[in-house]
C-alpha cells in the first residue's frame, strides 16, 4: 500500500511491541519459578502453569506457595523488619529510589510480560502500569525521606502480608509495597495465580536496587496461598480482589488486633449531563470501560445520561464502539486486548445471557476476546447496573434531573468511584461530592497518581492506597497498655440517695423509656446509685434511625459544629462538681474538668480538619476531602468513662458525624446525666442518642445494623472481636481497641476514623 492510499483510507497496519527481551529473560530463568523469600529465588516447588491468554501458550510453570512455604516468607520478613525499620529515612528511601530507577530501566521487560502474561494491550501497561509504579517508588521515596517530619512519631506495623489481583499486577504490587516500605515494614506479597511474573521480575529489581534480604518476599500461588498468608503470623493484611474474598479476610482477621485494607469491586457510575463536552465523554468511557476489557476495579461501567441527550449519545457512542480495535495485546494499535482468562471471559458472557436490556456489540477477534457491549434500556435495579462485571460492558440508563442522577449513581452497594461530566463548573462540582465513592472524576476518568489516595466506601472496601492516608495505613496506631476488667460494685438495693426508677434512654433528642421495659440498679461503692434502662435491639433500632434523620447535621459547616461543642463544653462545665460527685458514687475514676477540656478541644477541631490539595502530576486540581463517616456506633470505655464519652462525642461531632452511644457499664449514670446537657446545648436531635445497656449484647446487633456506617468500641476485648466478625456483612469501618486503653488527648486517630477521603479529580488547562 502507498503512503497516498494510506492517507487515503488512514488505515493502520499492525505495530507489535518486540517481546525478545521479555522471553530472554524467561528463558533465562529457564521458564519455571520459585518464590522469592530472603533475599533469594528458591527452586520451583510443585508448579502450575501461567498463560498468555491472548495465545493459549503456556509462558512459564510457576510453585505453588505451601503453608510452609509462607511461614518461611514470614519467618524472613520478621527477622529482617527490624533492621529496615532501625534504618534511616533516608537509607529507606535511597533503595526505593534504586527501585524506581531499575523499573524504568527494565520498563520495557515488564510492559511485555505484564501484556504476555494478562493479555493488557501494550499502551496499557508501558503508558499507565509501569509508568505510574515507577511512580509510586519515586513519591514513596520522599515519603520515606521526609519520614518524621511528615508523621512524627509514626511506628511500622512490622510484617504485611499483601494480596493483589491479576488486573493491574505489577501496580498493585507498587501500590502496596512501596508504602509499606518506605514507612520500614517488610511485606509478603503474593500475585494473582494468572499473573505472577511481573512480580517475579520485581524480584530482580529488588535484588539490584539493594533492598535487604527479607524485606521484600514474593510467594506465588492460588487463594489457598492466599489463605495461608491471611492465617500467618502477620501484622497486618492489604487485599486488593473481589469483594466476596474481602468479606472473609474480614471475618478470618477479627479480633487478631492486625491492620486490615480492603480494595474491593465497583460499579462505578459514569454520569452526563446535556451540557457535557460529548465527544470527550465518550472517549473517557473508551478509557473507563472498554480498555484493559474493563477489567479495572473502578471501571465506570454504569452509564447514566441525561435524558435530553440520550438518544444521540447512544448512536454516537455505538459509533465510537464500532471503531474500537480489539486484537493482539501487543499490537501498539490496538484498544482493548485478551481477556486474562476463558474463565473471565465465560463469566462476562454468561451475565451478558442473563440481561433483559438490549445488547450493542462491537467487533472482536475469535479466541481469548470480548467486544465492546454496551447494553441499553435498563433500570437501575437490573443485575448488570447493580453486579460487577469485570468485562468490557457498559449498562446504560437515563436520568432527569441532578438530584435524580446523584440518586442513581448512589443507588449501588459499592462506592469505589465515579465519574461526571458537565462544562458547567455549578453542577458538576455540586454533584461530585454528594455521590458516595472514594474517587470522583470531573470530566475525567480512572486517573491515579501515588500521591492521590485510592479506596473505597460502603463494599468497595475501606482503607486508603497512595497519598498520607495510604501512608497511615502503614503505621500501628498508638494504643495504650492492656486493660484489667473494670471494678464492678454489686449490692442490695437500700441506697442512701433515693433510686431513680424512671430509667430513660436518650433517642432523637428526647428522653424515652426502654422498649423492653426492663431497668437495673447501678451500683457504687456505698450500694445503688440509681437505675438505668436495658436497651434491646428496637432500641437500638430506634436510635439508629433517629441518627439517620439528623443526616443535615453531616452537612453543617465546621463552624456550626464548632459552636455547638463550645456551648456543650460550657454547659458542662457549669455542672462540673455535680458530675464529679456521681463519677464518685459510681467509684468511677475520672474527673469532669478533662471531660470540658476535650470538648473544648474538639471545638478547636471542628473548623480544622482541612483536606488537602494533591501534588499529582496533572494540570487541574486534585483535592482530598474529609467527608463525615455518617453513623457512628460507639460502645463507651470504661477507664475515664466521663472523659472518654466526650472525646467519642467530641471526635464524632466535630468530623460531621451523628453517634449512637452506648453508655459505660459501670458507670451509665455519667451517661444519662449528658441527657440534659445535650438538650441544652442546641445539639440537634438525632444528632447524639445514648442507650444504656449490655455491651456484649448490643455489640454484634450494632456491627450487623446496615444502617450504622461504623463502628467503634473502646471496651473489652471480646467485643473488638465480635465487632469485626459482624462488620463483615457490609463491609462496615470499624475501629476497636482489642481492650487496650488509649491516650484520650490524641486527637488524630478520631479524625481519620470519622472521616472518609474522597479523592475529587478536576483537570483543567489541559
Ligand atoms: P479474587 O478476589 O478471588 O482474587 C484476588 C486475589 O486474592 C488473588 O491473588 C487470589 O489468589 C487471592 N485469593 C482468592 N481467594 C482467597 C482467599 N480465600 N484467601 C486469600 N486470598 C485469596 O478475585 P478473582 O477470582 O481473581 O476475580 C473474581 C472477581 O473479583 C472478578 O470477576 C471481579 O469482579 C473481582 N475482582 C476485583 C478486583 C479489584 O480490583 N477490585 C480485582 C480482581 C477481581
Amino acid at each position: 500500500m502507498s503512503v497516498a492510499e494510506i492517507f487515503e483510507s488512514m488505515d493502520w497496519g499492525p505495530a507489535p511491541e518486540s517481546r525478545a527481551e521479555a522471553d530472554a529473560w524467561l528463558d533465562g530463568q529457564g521458564r519455571r519459578f520459585g518464590h522469592f523469600i530472603g533475599g533469594k529465588r528458591l527452586d520451583a516447588g510443585e508448579t502450575f502453569a501461567t498463560v498468555n491468554p491472548a495465545t493459549g501458550e503456556v509462558l512459564a510453570e510457576v510453585t505453588q506457595g505451601s503453608e510452609a512455604d509462607v511461614a518461611a516468607a514470614v519467618k524472613a520478613a520478621r527477622k529482617a523488619q527490624g533492621a529496615w525499620a532501625a534504618a534511616s529515612g533516608h537509607d529507606r528511601a535511597r533503595v526505593l529510589y534504586a527501585i524506581a530507577r531499575g523499573l524504568q530501566k527494565h520498563s520495557r521487560l515488564f510492559a511485555v510480560l505484564e501484556v504476555l502474561d494478562s493479555g493488557k494491550p501494550i499502551r496499557e501497561a508501558r503508558d499507565i502500569d509501569v509508568a505510574l509504579a515507577a511512580r509510586h517508588f519515586y513519591h514513596h521515596a520522599g515519603h520515606a525521606e521526609l519520614g518524621d517530619e511528615e508523621l512524627p512519631g509514626a511506628r511500622p506495623w512490622g510484617v504485611c502480608g499483601q494480596i493483589v489481583p491479576w488486573n493491574f499486577p505489577l501496580l498493585m504490587l507498587a501500590w502496596k509495597v512501596a508504602p509499606a516500605l518506605a514507612m520500614g515494614n517488610a511485606v509478603v506479597l503474593k500475585p494473582a495465580e494468572w499473573t505472577p511474573l511481573t512480580a517475579l521480575a520485581f524480584a530482580d529489581i529488588c535484588q539490584q536496587a539493594g533492598v535487604p534480604p527479607g524485606v521484600v518476599n514474593i510467594v506465588t500461588g492460588d487463594g489457598a496461598t492466599g489463605a495461608a498468608l491471611v492465617r500467618a503470623e502477620i501484622d497486618k493484611l492489604a487485599f486488593t480482589g473481589s469483594t466476596e474474598v474481602g468479606r472473609i479476610l474480614r471475618r478470618e482477621t477479627a479480633g487478631r488486633g492486625i491492620g486490615l485494607t480492603l480494595e474491593l469491586g465497583g460499579k462505578s457510575p459514569f454520569v452526563v449531563f446535556e451540557d457535557a463536552d460529548l465527544d470527550g465523554a465518550i472517549e473517557g468511557l473508551v478509557d473507563a470501560i472498554w480498555f484493559n476489557g474493563g477489567q479495572v476495579c473502578c471501571a465506570g461501567s454504569r452509564l447514566l445520561v441525561q435524558e435530553g441527550i440520550a438518544e444521540d449519545f447512544q448512536r454516537r457512542l455505538i459509533a465510537r464502539m464500532a471503531k474500537i480495535r480489539v486484537g493482539d495485546p501487543l499490537d501498539k494499535a490496538v484498544d482493548m486486548g485478551a481477556m486474562v482468562h476463558a474463565e473471565q471471559k465465560a463469566r462476562v458472557e454468561a451475565m451478558l445471557a442473563r440481561t433483559s436490556g438490549t445488547v450493542h456489540r462491537g467487533e472482536a477477534p475469535e479466541g481469548c476476546y470480548l467486544p465492546p457491549v454496551l447494553v441499553s434500556d435498563l433500570q437501575s435495579a437490573d443485575p448488570l447496573m447493580q453486579e460487577e462485571v469485570f468485562g468490557p460492558v457498559l449498562a446504560m440508563t437515563t436520568f432527569r434531573t441532578p438530584a435524580e442522577a446523584v440518586m442513581l449513581a448512589n443507588d449501588t452497594s459499592y462506592g469505589l468511584a465515579a465519574s461526571v461530566w458537565s462544562q458547567d463548573i455549578d453542577v458538576a462540582l455540586d454533584c461530585a461530592p454528594r455521590i458516595d465513592a472514594g474517587i470522583v472524576w470531573v470530566n475525567g476518568t480512572n486517573m491515579m497518581d501515588a500521591a492521590a489516595p485510592f479506596g473505597g466506601m460502603k463494599e468497595s472496601g475501606f482503607g486508603r492506597e497512595g497519598g498520607i492516608a495510604g501512608l497511615r495505613a502503614y503505621l500501628r496506631p498508638e494504643t495504650g497498655p492492656k486493660l484489667s476488667a473494670p471494678k464492678r460494685y454489686e449490692g442490695e438495693a437500700a441506697p442512701s440517695d433515693p433510686v431513680d426508677r424512671t430509667a430513660k434512654m436518650y433517642v432523637g433528642g428526647k428522653q424515652a423509656r426502654p422498649d423492653g421495659g426492663y431497668s437495673r440498679p447501678v451500683y457504687g461503692p456505698k450500694g445503688a446509685v440509681g437505675e438505668v434502662g436495658i436497651a434491646n435491639r428496637k432500641d437500638l433500632r430506634n436510635a439508629v434511625e433517629a441518627a439517620r434523620g439528623a443526616a443535615g447535621w453531616s452537612a453543617s459547616t465546621g463552624h456550626l459544629r464548632a459552636q455547638i461543642l463550645y456551648y456543650l463544653a460550657e454547659n458542662l462545665a457549669a455542672r462540673e462538681a455535680e458530675f464529679d460527685a456521681r463519677l464518685k458514687a459510681q467509684g468511677a475514676k475520672d474527673a469532669a474538668t478533662d471531660a470540658v477540656r476535650a470538648l473544648f478541644r474538639w471545638a478547636a477541631w471542628a473548623d480544622k480538619h482541612d483536606g488537602r490539595t494533591l501534588g499529582v502530576p496533572m494540570g487541574g486540581l486534585a483535592l482530598a476531602l474529609n467527608r463525615p463517616v455518617g453513623v457512628i456506633g460507639a460502645f463507651a470505655a470504661e477507664d475515664a468513662p466521663l472523659t472518654a464519652m466526650a472525646n467519642m462525642i467530641g471526635g464524632a461531632l466535630a468530623t460531621g458525624n451523628r453517634l449512637v452511644l452506648i453508655a459505660p457499664e459501670t458507670a451509665p449514670l455519667s451517661a444519662t446525666d449528658l441527657y440534659q446537657v445535650l438538650d441544652t446545648s442546641d445539639v440537634p436531635a438525632g444528632v447524639v442518642n445514648v442507650l444504656t445497656g449490655d455491651h456484649a449484647e448490643l455489640a454484634p446487633q450494632m456491627a450487623g445494623h446496615l444502617g450504622v456506617d461504623a463502628v467503634w468500641s473502646f471496651s473489652s476485648a471480646e467485643i473488638s472481636g465480635v465487632i469485626e466478625r459482624e462488620a463483615a456483612a457490609d463491609l462496615k469501618r470499624t475501629w476497636v481497641n482489642y481492650g487496650r486503653g488509649r491516650d484520650w488527648s490524641a486527637a488524630e486517630p478520631f479524625l481519620s476514623a470519622g472521616t472518609e477521603v474522597q479523592t475529587v479529580w478536576v483537570p483543567f488547562g489541559l
